[in-house]
């Protein structure tokens, strides 16, 4: 971990531990961190896995990549060095989130394995469940639901993932979705069975 750039500056434990808000909550905390291409639909089902987790009581809350850069990352642009600095604020930000017990799902492109493993770091052992959210590119680029490809093609966007800047494909993800061939409920499906088998929540917590 990068080291802070004051030393005057002092840990303070939390009175309440994340073992407290778990029996509160009724479920263990952990980050779902989706990856992927634009247009794979990692959003999409970040949004669906956390409405079906919502219905079942669990404490939710969606990180979305082009939500928190209208906001706490708007001075970050897609140069490598800032898709760094964008990951990292964001692991950051799902470590407070399951500090504070819930279940946090991200959705970033997050392209680079070396800043994903960085996340995963940062998270206790056990609570980062990467999702890589699998589509070929020729798909992505059809659906194209924001007409950046069209625009990346066109010498509009530089270093557009996938286009002109890479994606490194997960190796050992905890999860894989063929969002090209898979349908969205058969995809949710998986995800939330393994949050089971992972006794992140309950089989029974209805
Ligand atoms: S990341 O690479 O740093 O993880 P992030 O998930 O925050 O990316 O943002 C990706 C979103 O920004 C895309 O879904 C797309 O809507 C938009 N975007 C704008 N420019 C680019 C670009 N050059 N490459 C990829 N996505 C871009």
């Amino acid at each position: 971990m990068q080291k802070a750039k004051s030393n005057n500056i002092v840990w303070h434990q939390s009175t309440v531990s994340k073992k407290d808000r778990g029996k509160l909550f009724g479920h263990r905390a952990a980050a779902l961190w989706f990856t992927g291409l634009s247009g794979s639909g990692k959003s999409t089902l970040a949004h669906e896995v956390e409405y079906r987790l919502f219905k079942r009581g669990c404490h939710t809350y969606v990180l979305d990549g082009d939500n928190v850069r209208h906001g706490l990352n708007r001075d970050l642009g897609f140069s490598q060095e800032d898709r760094q600095e964008n990951i990292r604020r964001l692991a950051e930000l799902a470590h407070l989130f399951t500090d504070a017990g819930m279940i946090v799902l991200s959705a970033f492109i997050s392209p680079f394995r070396a800043d994903r493993q960085k996340a995963r770091d940062i998270l206790e052992k056990g609570e980062f469940v990467e999702i890589f959210c699998r589509c070929n590119l020729k798909e992505c680029e059809q659906r194209d639901p924001k007409g950046l490809y069209k625009k990346a093609r066109a010498g509009e966007i530089s270093e557009f993932t996938g286009i002109s800047s890479p994606y490194e494909e997960p190796e050992n993800p905890e999860i894989v979705v063929d969002t090209d061939s898979d349908e969205i409920d058969g995809c949710v499906n998986k995800i939330i069975s393994c949050l089971e088998r992972k006794n992140i929540i309950s089989s029974l917590s209805m």
